[in-house]
């Protein structure tokens, strides 16, 4: 098969990418076979993966409404993904046109693809950098044009961190991103748990995982709440993200099932 025009030259289309699994797990285009494979291996392991991500994308929109409308214009989106439907900056300047977003992505393709989407979109910009790495994300021109770190930003993490090992000490990338934004600053964050879930379940999605560059690190409801460590956790704390402030139409029933827990907190100022 030809590489497509959106697939930039230098990435390896033998191997399954977190990014591209993702997008196909919630319909879009931008996967090659590898990745569907590895998706598809993981439906059959855990048959919910694809409700999964919409039950967490429709958290990201919450969430990002929320913040809009708590008076948030400067959003920092750490492991943004590749572009789908309802993006933040599609929310953010929807309801308030003079909102910044920058998306920071590891994945060439989802940073290709966002640049695509954003060209011609002067408050929007797109940076290829590494969560491992926040003092780069902070020093990065992009992010200094962008964002003025002096006011209030709304920093989302937002189903990255089950790519994070303990061994990359979150608890310490989080507390650099929150000592360099101005108090009054905002956090988001979800990720996929192992609460309730059956060991062999577990067993088999680690597994699929290790085939990528990024291997899973589930966390608890506890270990994630710890991560939010300087900041105010809203109501209604972290839960399983179909509870996370719901909409009217929004089914929370079986809401474990969603497999990932979030939350959204406020930094003291
Ligand atoms: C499951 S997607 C989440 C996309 C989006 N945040 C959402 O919630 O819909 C995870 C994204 O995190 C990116 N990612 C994984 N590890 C990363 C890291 N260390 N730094 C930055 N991005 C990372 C992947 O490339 C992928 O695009």
């Amino acid at each position: 098969m030809g590489r497509p025009n959106w697939a930039p030259d230098d990435i390896d289309i033998e191997r399954p990418s977190v990014a591209r699994m993702y997008d196909y797990y919630l319909g879009g285009s931008h996967n090659f076979a590898v990745d569907r494979a590895a998706a598809q291996a993981m439906v059959t392991a855990v048959p919910e993966a694809p409700l999964m991500a919409q039950a967490n994308r429709a958290f990201l929109r919450r969430a990002v409404q929320f913040l809009v409308d708590a008076g948030v214009r400067q959003f920092l989106d750490i492991g943004s993904g590749i572009p789908t439907v309802g993006n933040v900056h599609e929310i953010a300047q929807r309801h308030a046109p003079d909102s910044r977003v920058v998306y920071v992505d590891i994945d060439p393709v989802a940073v290709a693809h966002s640049q695509e989407i954003l060209a011609g979109n002067d408050r929007t910009t797109v940076v290829q950098e590494d969560l491992r790495h926040p003092e780069r994300i902070l020093g990065h021109p992009e992010v200094r044009r962008l964002l003025d770190l002096d006011r209030p930003v709304a920093v989302l993490v937002v189903a990255v961190l089950h790519f994070v090992a303990a061994d990359d000490r979150p608890g310490e990338l989080l507390r650099t991103l929150r000592d360099a934004v101005a108090p009054g600053s905002w956090l988001v964050l979800s990720q996929a748990s192992a609460d309730g879930r059956d060991d062999d379940e577990r067993a088999e999605a680690e597994a699929i995982y290790r085939r990528t560059d990024n291997p899973l690190w589930l966390r608890s409801r506890a270990e994630l709440t710890a991560l939010f460590d300087g900041f105010e956790l809203v109501e209604p704390g972290v839960v399983w993200v179909p509870q996370w402030r719901p909409e009217f139409s929004e089914n929370t029933e079986d809401a474990e099932q969603s497999g990932f827990i979030g939350g959204v907190g406020r930094s003291g100022g």
